[in-house]
């Protein structure tokens, strides 16, 4: 396996040639560093649902999957779309995979291992343990929404508001202070770059250095006496039961962090810049309700990608795939596919779908209808979407008046 994405290596000359061989072989190429994609990746996806809808990239060195029906069903499928990457024959593996071979997260394992470590989180996440949550989660929302500032201020809602808010819930759900600060963020920002299937092997440094200190900082919060009720507790509870391992529980942790804050952060920010730039009277800013969210999330996609690799040569949408590829399934372009017939796949389906998808919409509604009923007039100023981002869509800024 190598050891990161190392396409800088490559140069010029090999990108050209691998979009010139993708346009001869599908009629258009899949080029995620264009200017292009980076302002308007749905409409690239629309062309590719159209025109290629199982695209072979070369220069990605896997399968872009782009309709609902394709999608949905390799979702379903975790007998033949394996979420360990170790079978596979891809030259070129996104950097994440390499960060602790021996202790894989949760979103990489097949069942049975997956089966035992997910159980071991469920209960945090269900119906009856986020009744509990909530009350506290709204007070720490509250509490952010108004340290903001007054109405007219302008603030910059990305570290003020959307990524302050999943961090502080994770401290509330596992019991860990982690003193919610700039560097647990910058930590959690450069491991999850290393999903991103056009990281560089400098990135995958970065994702390295990162997933050590923010490894570090855990295991104190860990060395700490654990509160009854807590997820911390919870793990605790299961390795003293010999439930799991020392390593796994770390593991999880780990994860839960990563998985659970920046795609709600994500969220949040565009969340609040398409809010913040409706009219003060629109019905969508006067009641934020679960549908409200749901809408949100499915139209802002927030994991845009997810991947998988094939046990054995199969077919997907009428092309051969072979044992051992990589394929990508791009679910921001599956909600969006006009032949939909299904629910949304923003939070993935199957057995790896997401298991805090119901503490994401508490948080996004709550967050959410804090902000507006706090700030009635709040209006976007101006908004920057992160640069190379394919898996995830992020924001480096999001400016309001309050
Ligand atoms: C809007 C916010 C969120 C979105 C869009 C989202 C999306 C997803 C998606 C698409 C997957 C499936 C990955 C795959 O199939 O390979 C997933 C898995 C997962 N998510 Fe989320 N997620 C969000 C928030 C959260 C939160 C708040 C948590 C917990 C704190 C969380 C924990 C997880 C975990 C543990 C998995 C792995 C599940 C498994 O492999 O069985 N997510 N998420």
């Amino acid at each position: 396996m190598s050891s990161g994405y190392a396409t800088e290596n490559r140069g010029l000359a090999w990108l050209r040639r691998c979009l010139a061989e993708e346009r001869k072989e599908a009629g258009l190429a899949f080029n995620p560093f264009r200017d292009a994609f980076q302002r308007a990746p749905e409409e690239v996806y629309a062309q590719l649902r159209e025109r290629s809808p199982v695209h072979y990239s070369r220069l990605l060195d896997c399968w872009v999957v782009t309709r609902y029906d394709d999608v949905a069903r390799v979702l379903r499928d975790h007998i033949v779309f394996r979420s360990s990457p170790d079978a596979t024959t891809q030259d070129l593996v996104d950097p994440y995979v390499t960060l602790d071979p021996g202790r894989p997260s949760l979103f990489m394992l097949d069942p049975p291992d997956h089966t035992r470590l997910r159980g071991a989180v469920r209960e945090t996440f269900g119906p009856e343990a986020l009744r509990r949550l909530a009350p506290r989660l709204e007070e720490c929302v509250r509490q952010v929404v108004c340290s903001l500032g007054w109405a007219g201020d302008r603030v910059d809602l990305v570290p003020r508001f959307a990524t302050v808010i999943p961090l502080r819930v994770f401290e509330l759900i596992s019991g860990l202070e982690l003193h919610a600060d700039d560097r647990v963020t910058g930590w959690v920002r450069d491991v999850v770059g290393g999903l991103e299937p056009m990281a560089t092997a400098h990135t995958a440094d970065q994702a390295l250095t990162a997933y050590r200190a923010l490894g570090a900082c855990l295991d104190e919060g860990r060395a700490r006496p654990a509160r009854a009720g807590t997820l911390h507790w919870t793990l605790a509870r299961d390795v003293e039961a010999g439930r799991l391992s020392e390593a796994e529980a770390r593991q999880l942790l780990m994860f839960l962090i990563l998985a659970g804050t920046r795609t709600v952060s994500d969220f949040l920010a565009d969340a609040a810049r398409r809010l913040s730039a409706l009219p003060p009277g629109a019905p969508a800013r006067q009641r934020v309700d679960d549908t409200l969210v749901d809408d949100l999330i499915t139209r802002i996609s927030p994991v845009q990608i997810v991947a998988r690799t094939a046990a054995v040569p199969t077919d997907v949408g009428g092309r051969r795939i072979a044992a051992g590829d990589r394929v990508l399934l791009v679910l921001a372009s599956a909600n969006r596919d006009p032949g939909r017939a299904g629910p949304d796949v923003s939070f993935g389906g199957g057995i790896h779908r997401c298991v805090g998808a119901r503490l994401a919409r508490l948080e996004g509604r709550s967050a959410l209808a804090c902000l507006l009923e706090t700030f009635p007039g709040v209006r976007l100023a101006e908004a920057m979407p992160s640069r190379r981002c394919v898996t995830l869509r992020s924001w480096d800024r999001v400016i309001v008046h309050l």
